[in-house]
């Protein structure tokens, strides 16, 4: 008799905005009591699959789970799995639902986790697909602003750089649209504008929304500036990569028209985007988002797997 399927976080839209905020409370009270938590995944494992390179995601997530007590098997690249030989999303996801508890997975191809949890016998947790989607990260995003702005609404909020293939502008997108009254003030150079099925969500949500090709422009109005990287791998070719990749370089002149209390976000690896000296003003957030990122799969991890 089939089972019936476990859930996974495929897109953000996933989840509910009260389970989005009920995420946040457990990755509070994580920062807060630690030790409550130690066991809470113990005997529980969780395999990573990655078809596409990654770092901080990948440790984020095995990270997660050993902070809980749990254990982790996983395939760090594609080379190393047997989708080299030509093995089959569904059938590797068959096969590692006989090994671990739940699934983290990321693949070049958009949809590939909608195959992954559709075959899966265990949860599936999109990891980033192509282009598409990166809802951890936006977990991510989610509680750096909520614990540095105090809200995730009333906001005026910039998206910039890579709009087009940057996953995670578009996954905290649709998630920031949950939220009232917020404002977006969208800048990219026109090539990298956001694609046009989210620009007609912005349109459809009646918010107020604006792009812009000028960081100049935008900065004074910001109280959050989510900055991002051009997606190099998405190129077509490397010359308009190479002309594209630096038309943003945040740094300390441009920051002078900044409020007091910006919030400066990126979901990292950063290149350029962001000179270093930026690291040093209190404004940057970027370092902490990665922190907040590993609570959220912490309580990701634990909301799937039914675990109080
Ligand atoms: C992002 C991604 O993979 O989409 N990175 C990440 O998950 N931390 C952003 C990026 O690669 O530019």
């Amino acid at each position: 008799m089939n089972k019936p399927k476990p859930r996974s976080v495929v897109s953000i839209l996933d989840l509910t905005t009260d389970e989005i905020n009920g995420l946040m409370n457990v990755a509070d009270d994580i920062e807060n009591n630690p030790d409550k938590y130690r066991e809470k995944c113990k005997h529980k494992i969780l395999s990573t699959i990655f078809f596409e390179p990654s770092t901080r995601t990948r440790l984020s997530f095995e990270a997660a789970m050993l902070s809980l007590g749990g254990s982790v098997i996983s395939t760090a690249d594609s080379q190393s799995s047997s989708a080299a030989k030509g093995e089959s999303i569904s059938d590797t996801v068959k096969v590692i639902s006989n090994y671990a508890d739940i699934i983290a997975m990321r693949h070049p191809k958009e949809g590939a986790p909608v195959v992954g949890a559709m075959k899966a016998d265990v949860p599936v947790i999109n990891a980033g697909d192509g282009g598409h989607f990166h809802p951890t990260q936006t977990l991510a995003d989610l509680l750096t602003i909520r614990r540095t702005k105090g809200a995730l609404s009333n906001l005026v909020i910039g998206l910039c750089g890579d709009l087009m293939f940057g996953r995670t502008v578009h996954s905290l997108i649709e998630a920031m649209l949950r939220y009232p009254n917020n404002k977006y003030v969208m800048i990219a150079p026109s090539e990298l504008r956001l694609p046009e099925y989210i620009r007609e969500e912005l349109d459809k949500a009646g918010v107020d929304w604006e792009e812009t090709e000028s960081l100049e422009y935008a900065m004074p109005k910001l109280d959050v500036l989510y900055m991002t990287r051009v997606q190099k791998e998405r190129f077509f070719n490397e010359e308009d990569y190479v002309r594209l990749k630096d038309t943003y370089i945040l740094d300390e002149e441009k920051l002078k028209t900044a409020k007091p209390d910006l919030a400066i976000l990126h979901p990292l690896p950063r290149v350029n985007e962001i000179s270093v000296s930026v690291d040093d003003d209190p404004r940057a957030k970027y370092f902490y988002q990665t922190l907040c990122g590993k609570q959220m799969r912490m309580a990701l991890i634990m909301f799937l797997l039914g675990i109080k």
